[in-house]
């Protein structure tokens, strides 16, 4: 039986659906949700993620701003561009595209960012809140994969779900969140073992390696959940994901097509952090 298709595009659809209902009657109470987006530099895949990111705000009707600044900026100047949109009150998300140009610590970047206006949930207090449980600002990426699970119905409490990947940005933000619905979670990567036998373990499996089409169907066990975060392009243009989707179709239960799966969520939980972030600002 071939699996059943996550369809990210529609799901992602009915959330800023559900996002714009919020806005109208936040804006009846005088509060319009604020994005800035900051492209230091000319990156071409980064000045398409930006476009897309001020095409969400203009669909939803929040406020946004892009700052297009040259890649020659230090990076004391572009701490002072955030340190201004801190205190800017129509301002509820801060976003500084990444990755930055080599003479720019990222770190220093991210940690500059109000805790509160951290859309992108990378600041350290965001990440500690959301290991210990708090009601943080939680990265996009990873809260989108959860969502697609709980939206289609496959809920990961009590489930065993095997994470490949450990990056600050995907595999151990959504471990934690995997861990917080009660799931029971493996977090495999370059350096485990029999990779596919751990893979086969899963009730759900997801994987961020960005390793085009490196999961196959042996590493699924029948009926599995199978969630993509890769993207990866192919010699010929083409966009992958990190899983052999025409070859893991038939042995999956549920699987996420790339493009089309979890990329579209990203952007739309960005559009909720921001929505959130305005809502605890009104208070
Ligand atoms: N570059 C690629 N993905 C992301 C993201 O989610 N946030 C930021 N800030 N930069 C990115």
């Amino acid at each position: 039986m071939s699996a059943q298709i996550i369809n990210g595009k529609q799901i992602s659809e009915s959330i800023r659906e559900e996002l714009r209902l919020e806005v109208e009657q936040l804006k009846q109470n005088g509060i319009t949700p604020g994005l800035v987006v900051i492209l230091v530099g000319e990156d071409p895949a980064s000045q398409v993620y930006v476009r897309n990111k001020a095409k969400a705000c203009e669909q939803l009707g929040y406020y946004s701003e892009v700052v297009r600044v040259p890649a020659e900026t230090s990076q004391d100047e572009l701490l002072a561009l955030i340190h201004k949109y801190n205190e800017q009150r129509n301002i509820h998300g801060i976003l500084v595209q990444l990755p930055l140009p080599k003479h720019i610590e990222e770190k220093a970047i991210i940690d500059a960012i109000s805790v509160e206006k951290d859309v992108d949930g990378f600041h350290p207090e965001s990440v500690g809140n959301l290991m210990i449980g708090d009601d943080a600002l939680l990265p996009c990426t990873p809260s989108g994969v959860i969502e697609l699970l709980k939206r289609t119905g496959n809920h990961p409490a009590g489930k065993h779900v095997v994470v490949i990947g450990r990056s600050n940005i995907v595999g151990k933000p959504v471990s934690m969140l995997l861990l917080r619905e009660n799931a029971t979670v493996t977090i495999c990567h370059s350096r485990t073992p029999n990779l596919p036998e751990m893979a086969r373990q899963a009730d759900m499996l997801v994987v961020a390696v960005g390793v085009a089409k490196l999961v196959k169907k042996e590493w699924v066990k029948p009926g599995a959940v199978v969630i993509d975060v890769g993207m990866n392009r192919l010699p010929d243009g083409k966009l992958c994901g990190d899983v052999d989707y025409d070859d893991v179709l038939d042995a999956a239960g549920w699987i996420t097509p790339v493009p089309g799966g979890v990329g579209p969520m990203t952007i739309t939980m960005l559009m909720a952090n921001t929505l959130k972030s305005a809502k605890r600002a009104r208070v």
